[in-house]
Formats: structure tokens, sequence, C-alpha cells
């Protein structure tokens, strides 16, 4: 397929494709996505078919304006507009009851829908001009983590969409906050800037998936339960007082140096292990955390030690996605 990369400034040419049953990706303020038509079937088959996504893992449809919502939703209890109230247009994606307006493969045969009214200009502006409503997932091959940056994008769906716009956004770097808003519990199915605590401010009895929080039970967002955000480099997360996470992890380099080390709070190491600093705050670790595991893969690193700490907050998206990229592979030091 031939890829056009192009700027905001020629957006109509993409919204027109889209329309017409193209793919186009766009930035957000979270990752980059990949749109379609999402009242078209057959669009909706070539975006799995593009990110090589099983068709049983649904994906969400983005609106630009509220009024939308009722093209989508059968229903919208009290508390989901309250969410809607404080956090949208942002990165929250809310999961309704499914009105029969919407087609069976974009919820891959759920009941349910998911929702999201996205805060980026160029998303609002694809969307309005499109004409329709976008159903974008992540705009990654399946199982490698989502595209910040237009680069990552490029490596891994360049051939196989019509567009890939080329804009500012992503600021958040993780995947929108996933709450199940369609029965009588408020549920956080997926971590994100939106945090539990925030919630929580508004509805005091909102809670975290069982499957977020026990490794064994299964997660109720159907993506979640696939590999997921994985470089190819192995990755290992050392945890705890932060001297001793230093200590231990250059205990390990001084035995093999040919490491990547993801630091945090630009803690530095000797010898010559690649250093890529996530930041000094849960909020810059969720804007590189995706972004340097890839330039990780880029150099060719087989291994990578990251340095993490618990801290709440974003603190519970960053790790929800960093063990995940670790396959769970955790060193508590
Ligand atoms: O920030 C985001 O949410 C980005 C941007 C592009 O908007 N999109 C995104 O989409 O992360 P995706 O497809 O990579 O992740 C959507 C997640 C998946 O884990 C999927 O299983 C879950 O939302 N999901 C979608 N529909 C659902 C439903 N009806 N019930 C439960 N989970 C659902
Ligand atoms: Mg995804």
């Amino acid at each position: 397929m031939n890829t056009k990369i192009i700027t905001a400034e020629n957006i109509t040419e993409a919204a027109l494709c889209l329309k017409a049953g193209g793919m186009v990706v766009f930035p957000t303020e979270t990752v980059y996505g990949l749109g379609g038509d999402a009242f078209s079937d057959d669009a909706v088959d070539k975006i799995y078919a593009a990110k090589g996504r099983p068709s049983d893992n649904p994906l969400i449809v983005h609106i630009c304006d509220i009024s939308q919502l009722s093209l989508l939703a059968s229903s919208v209890s009290p508390k989901a507009a309250l969410l809607m109230e404080h956090f949208w247009p942002g990165p929250l994606t809310l999961i309704f009851d499914k009105s029969p307006n919407v087609g069976g493969k974009v919820t891959a045969g759920l009941d349910t829908v998911a929702v999201r009214f996205p805060s980026n200009e160029t998303a609002q502006r694809l969307i309005a001009e499109s004409g329709t409503l976008v159903a974008a997932p992540s705009a990654n091959l399946s199982g490698s983590p989502s595209p910040t940056v237009c680069s990552d994008v490029i490596d891994d769906l360049y051939g196989r969409v019509d567009y890939i716009i080329d804009g500012t956004g992503c600021e958040i770097g993780l995947e929108s906050t996933v709450v199940d808003v369609s029965g009588d519990r408020t549920v956080v199915l997926r971590p994100g800037a939106v945090t539990l605590e925030m919630i929580q401010k508004l509805i005091p009895d909102a809670e975290l998936d069982a499957g977020l929080i026990d490794a064994d039970s299964v997660p109720k967002c159907p993506g979640l339960k696939y590999t997921h955000y994985s470089p190819k480099a192995e990755v290992i997360v050392v945890q705890g007082d932060s001297e001793r996470v230093r200590a231990y992890i250059q205990s390990q380099l001084d035995d093999n140096p040919a490491c990547g080390v993801l630091s945090y709070k630009g803690s530095t190491y000797s010898g010559g292990a690649i250093v890529l600093d996530a930041g000094d705050c849960m909020e810059q670790y969720a804007h590189n955390l995706f972004s340097h595991l890839r330039t990780f893969d880029r150099h060719g690193v087989a291994l990578v030690y990251a340095e993490f700490a618990l801290e709440g907050g974003m603190g519970t998206a960053v790790r929800n996605r960093l063990y995940k990229a670790a396959g769970h592979h955790i060193i508590e030091v």
C-alpha cells in the first residue's frame, strides 16, 4: 500500500480517505491512533489486519462532540455523565452498553462499546472533517509499545495504511484510562493519566479491576490479556530504595556491560551501557517509557534494566505498562 505522510495542513484529504474506508494514523494526547470509519465493517477489518491484532480485542470509537455519544451508547448513567463533564475531552475512555447502530466488529462481539473524546486538536479535526466516528486502536503492530512519535509509527505501519499525519501531541505517552460505566460499579479496567484517585474524588466507590491487582485473575479489558508493549529487548524491572536499585544495576553492568538502563531521576552508571533517563517524576516516566523502549531496540540492546519506584497517581499506569513490557520480571532490592 502506498502510504502518504502529511501534516495537519493537509488533513482534509486524509479525512476524505477515512470516510471512503481508508486508514489514517493521527496523533492524540496519549499515543498515535490508527483510525478508520467506525460504522464500516470493512474498515474495521482492515484495521485489525494492518496491526496484526486478534479480532477478539475491541476498538475504541473516537468522537469530537458530546452529542455524538447518543449514536453509540444506549444509556448514560449519572456517574458516567459526571466523568464526562470533568475529563472529556481528554485521556479517558468510557465503556457503555452499545446502541444497535454499532456493528459487532468494532466491539468484537461484546454488547458494550468503548468511547473516547480526545483533546488533541488534530484528532478532533480529523473526526469532524471525516463526517463519521473514528475507530482507532493505538498505531503500533500488535504486541509492540504504542507509538508516541511519528518515526515510531513509520517503523511499524509504513506501507500498511493510507495516511500518517505527522503531528504534535502524545504529551501523556501512555494510552487512555479505560473505565467501565456500563454496570452499577465504576471499574478502572486500564490505568492512565486520569487516575483512580482523580476518579474517586467524584465517585468514591470507584475501584481498580481485580485483574490489575492480582496477576492471576483475567483482566476485563480484553486487550490487557495479551503480551503487550514488549520491546525486542528483555526488560527487567529493579525496584525498591533508589540507592539499592542503582547499586544492584551497576553490579549487573560490571558483569555484562552490553545492556541498556532505563534510569530514573538522572542516575548515572559507569561502563558502556546505553542509559536513557525516564525523567524526574511519573508523568515524565509515562511520557518517555514507550519511546525509550523503542530506542533501546534501535540500538540492538538485548537486555534493559529499568529503575522503578512504586508511586501512586500516574505511577499506577506506568507500573502496569512497565511490568507488562518486562513480562512481570521484577527484582525487589
Ligand atoms: O489512548 C488511547 O486509548 C489510544 C488512542 C489512540 O485513543 N487507543 C488505544 O486503543 O489505546 P487500543 O485498542 O490500543 O486499546 C483499547 C483497549 C484495549 O485493551 C481493549 O481491549 C479495550 O480498550 N476495550 C475496547 N472496547 C472495550 C469494551 N467494550 N470493554 C472492555 N474493554 C474494551
Ligand atoms: Mg494498543
